[in-house]
């Protein structure tokens, strides 16, 4: 059963015929296409209080706008499910109320990126698609990798050959087509889009394939589902339960959108009875989108991006609009980190909670820090942090944030003298 009834473009508000292969709007020419649903329909399929035991997204199957595969458990249904866990040490230390910490890094490629890719590709087969392609910072690519390969798809991927080894690595691993372009992500994102107009090939690239939202939603749904578990001694009025505020980094902006998608469903559904303020973060040196909010304007002007968090280095966003929107029309807003604060966000998530992040993913958490020493901070307020990447995928950023003492011999004389040492540098 899908609910999926078409798609329609965010800008013109044209709406497109489901079954097409379709990337912009044909109407406009250039608007982003939202798959639109009917949730009613998926409703009657669904009691909020009772999904079953499938700890996946699949769990919200009748929500997707792809038939959820069947057959034997295969990598494609393994994704979803992770933690939701609170940070008190962080809450005590910020001077805040309950901070939740959603950790996608432990997803099978160790980014929030699997869930586009399983969609995406499950949206492949059902088109009998055998080749999909896409450009990445690193995180996208491998995901897709990972999906693709695994349901005996050929992935094609176009990265910047200055991606993290780790990441490069693991494309290799998947199976993936690999082409290390020498230029940025942006640079990698054209080529790619070249490559699917002019050899056909099927495109998962972020703010063109309308699928990857679908996955991305998913978070949120897990979010409030397992607050509402967590919480279950809080009233409320609705069956599930939203926080406050998300904090979200943000380089194309298609994580963001997709969170935002997530909880206008729930709320359309009437499953939570309020939207959280979006919070997105960028990196100083990659701010398009929290440029444009900072002034007020839906233009987003490109940028030259320079920052460590590669994940979210984007010159000219390529789901920017709704991204802002995300923050806009939710009552959140940007903030902007420097690369210093996001390095030492990785060292302190790791002492706060034991969660080693990419840097990409520690930005939210650094803009968590940033928030909680403003004026507009608020300790009323339930909070969730989406950790969207691994930290083991950079290990070279974390070395940044910490370093290794030098060896000792292995003796207990030794240790006792690196002991005292210790202790008067203290
Ligand atoms: C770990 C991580 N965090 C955040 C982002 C930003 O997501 P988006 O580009 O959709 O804004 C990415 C994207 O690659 C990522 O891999
Ligand atoms: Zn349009």
């Amino acid at each position: 059963m899908s609910c999926y009834l078409a798609y329609h473009c965010i800008q013109c508000g044209a709406d497109h015929e489901p079954a097409a292969i379709v990337m912009r709007c044909a109407s406009c020419g250039f608007g982003a296409l939202d798959i639109k649903l009917d949730l009613k329909a998926a409703q009657a399929h669904l009691d909020p209080l009772a999904l079953g035991d499938d700890p996946s997204l699949w769990r919200y199957g009748p929500l997707l706008p792809v038939d959820v595969p069947t057959g034997p458990s295969s990598p494609l249904t393994t994704v979803g499910g992770t933690p939701l866990f609170a940070a008190p040490r962080a809450s005590e230390r910020l001077g805040l109320g309950p901070i939740w910490l959603k950790d996608d890094g432990r997803l099978p490629s160790g980014s929030l990126k699997d869930r586009a890719s399983a969609v995406v590709v499950a949206r492949a087969i059902e088109l009998g698609i055998d080749r999909v392609a896409t450009a990445s910072t690193g995180n996208a690519g491998v995901a897709l990798a990972a999906m693709a390969g695994a349901a005996g798809l050929r992935a094609s991927v176009f990265v910047p050959a200055s991606a993290p080894a780790a990441k490069i690595a693991q494309l290799g691993i998947f199976g993936a087509e690999l082409f290390l372009v020498d230029g940025n992500y942006d640079d990698a994102f054209r080529l790619c889009e070249q490559a699917c107009e002019t050899l056909g090939w099927y495109s998962r690239n972020t703010g063109r394939n309308p699928f990857t939202v679908e996955g991305k939603k998913t978070v949120s749904y897990e979010i409030c589902e397992q607050l509402t578990r967590e919480a279950a001694d809080t009233k409320n009025d609705a069956p599930w339960r939203a926080p406050d505020r998300i904090f979200v980094s943000v380089g194309d902006g298609n994580i963001i959108t997709g969170v935002h998608k997530g909880l206008r469903d729930l709320l359309e559904l009437g499953w939570i009875d309020r939207m959280p303020k979006l919070m997105g973060v960028q990196a100083d040196g990659s701010a398009a989108i929290a440029h444009a909010f900072d002034a007020g304007t839906e233009i987003i002007e490109p940028v030259r991006a320079q920052t460590l968090a590669d994940s979210i280095a984007a010159d000219n966003p390529s789901d920017g609009l709704r991204a802002l929107r995300a923050a806009t029309e939710t009552g959140g807003r940007y903030l902007k980190v420097s690369d210093q604060a996001i390095v030492d966000a990785i060292r302190q998530l790791g002492r706060d909670a034991a969660v080693f992040a990419e840097p990409a993913a520690a930005a939210a958490y650094a803009g968590l820090e940033k928030w909680a020493a403003s004026d507009n901070s608020n300790p009323d307020e339930t909070i969730v942090v989406l950790i969207t990447g691994n930290g083991l995928k950079d290990v070279p950023a974390a070395q940044r944030a910490t370093c290794a003492p030098d060896a000792i011999t292995p003796t207990l004389a030794a240790l006792q003298e690196r002991l005292q040492q210790t202790k008067e540098s203290a």
